[in-house]
């Protein structure tokens, strides 16, 4: 039975949103018989595309067997499973996982980790947290006192001022060198630790590719290495949040893969199933890890749906898709595709001040002229209409960043796509660009 009125209390509440009934691959149909491109999947969701065929039957088949498990009662076989092969694809030695529903509530389980790690290593005062603006690191209000982003506007009196050391080539306007960068980055973060005092600070949150926040934000070689350093040299876990980077996103299985790094934890969320089913988790290195698994309590702090059985095997599902499917190869040669697209469109455009990014995650900033690389005021938000206007999905990131408000958009097409798509997507964000 259709509803008599929409009810739901959304962002939108009362404006009606197009009523999307079917969708497949990077493709989405509309109750009023339309058709998109979803060329961001929704937001940087869709890793395997719309109702992967290999996910739908890993979620009937659980469906079929259990749904449920209450984590300090029963484990199941598909969180096992899941655990296992991430010890395979995870850049970490001996990793431990911990799951979860969503991008917010990993983060969360990495502060209560990180402040219990001290706990247990007998060093209580270790409780503050650094992270980096931009970012953006979830809604819940831990996540979202690390995040240096305008969502936290209307919580800030009660957020706690996480987000103190700029995030790396976040700022086009400084011009600064490779090598500059990196030092200007890696001084913010020694920076903030000396100031709050290394024997007070318990770690260190970062996206190692900026995700909603910057728009596809890549740092300069060495940086994330230097920040292992910086992190090792003050005793300070380092916590990788790869809630967008994770699973192959930019071509690789996490984003750190692309750097000589290590980090203490990773969290993922997003794409890990593809959006069949809400799902996330944690991943922690075996040194950090031991910590937990010799003390009275494990791991004990989590949530209700933790472990959540239907999402652990299809995120299993996903893991052994892309790896039969060989899903890496394909997101680094359609992500090298898409980026020459773009850096053509962008040759035709004085307002494109910069292409950035990695495989299937690209940003591009949109400016007022290439000399000044000002922000174009309003121009995220124009060009996804009009894209939205010509059948593409993109994702638009306005974020504000001290005096400016940096104007970009950005793609993240699933795993999955071909080069005649790909081609598609290039054709209609070029006329959505021009249109706007
Ligand atoms: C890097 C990052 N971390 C955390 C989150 C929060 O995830 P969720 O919305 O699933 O809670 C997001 C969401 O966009 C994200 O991009």
């Amino acid at each position: 039975m259709a509803a008599t009125a929409d009810y739901s209390l959304t962002a939108n509440p009362g404006r009606a949103l197009p009523v999307a009934v079917r969708a497949e691959g990077c493709r989405i149909w509309t109750a009023d018989g339309r058709e998109f491109i979803d060329a961001c999947g929704g937001a940087m969701v869709m890793s395997l595309g719309h109702r992967h065929p290999r996910l739908i039957e890993a979620l009937k088949r659980q469906a079929d067997e259990i749904t449920f498990t209450y984590r300090f009662a029963f484990s199941n076989e598909p969180m096992l499973e899941l655990a296992d092969l991430i010890r395979e694809v995870s850049p970490l030695d001996r990793s431990w996982s911990f799951f979860n529903s969503s991008g917010s509530e990993s983060v969360e389980s990495a502060i209560h980790l990180s402040l219990l790690y001290w706990q247990l290593r007998g060093r209580p005062s270790k409780v503050e947290l650094i992270s980096r603006y931009p970012s953006y690191h979830g809604s819940t209000l831990g996540a979202l006192g690390l995040s240096g982003s305008k969502w936290r506007s209307p919580f800030e009196l009660v957020l706690a001022k996480n987000a103190v050391a700029q995030t790396p080539n976040a700022d086009i306007r400084a011009r600064r060198t490779p090598a500059e960068e990196l030092e200007f980055a890696v001084g913010e973060l020694e920076d903030a630790i000396a100031r709050r005092g290394a024997e007070h600070v318990a770690a260190v949150f970062l996206e190692p590719i900026s995700g909603a926040s910057a728009a596809a934000v890549v740092p300069p070689d060495g940086y994330l290495e230097r920040v292992r350093e910086v992190c090792d040299r003050y005793e300070v876990l380092m916590i990788c949040d790869e809630t967008i980077t994770g699973f192959g996103r930019t071509g690789t299985w996490f984003g750190v893969d692309h750097w000589n790094v290590k980090p203490d934890v990773l969290t993922f969320a997003k794409g890990v199933t593809s959006g069949v089913v809400p799902f996330s988790g944690m991943v922690v290195a075996g040194n950090i890890a031991d910590v937990f698994v010799a003390s009275e309590h494990g791991f004990p702090v989590g949530h209700t749906f933790s472990g959540y059985p239907l999402g652990c095997a299809v995120g299993a599902e996903l893991i052994r898709t892309i790896r039969d499917e060989g899903l890496l190869a394909n997101a680094q040669a359609m992500g090298a595709r898409l980026r020459a697209g773009l850096d053509q469109i962008a040759l035709a455009s004085p307002h494109i001040g910069q292409v950035r990014g990695l495989g299937l995650l690209q940003g591009i900033e949109l400016v007022q002229d290439r000399e000044s690389l000002e922000p174009l005021p309003g121009a995220s938000l124009r060009v996804t209409d009009a894209a939205r206007s010509n059948g593409l999905m993109i994702y638009s990131c306005p974020t504000p960043f001290g005096r400016r408000v940096i104007e970009s958009i950005m793609l993240a097409p699933p795993l999955t796509i071909t080069p005649a798509d790909v081609d598609l997507i290039l054709d209609r964000l070029a006329d959505a660009i021009g249109a706007a």
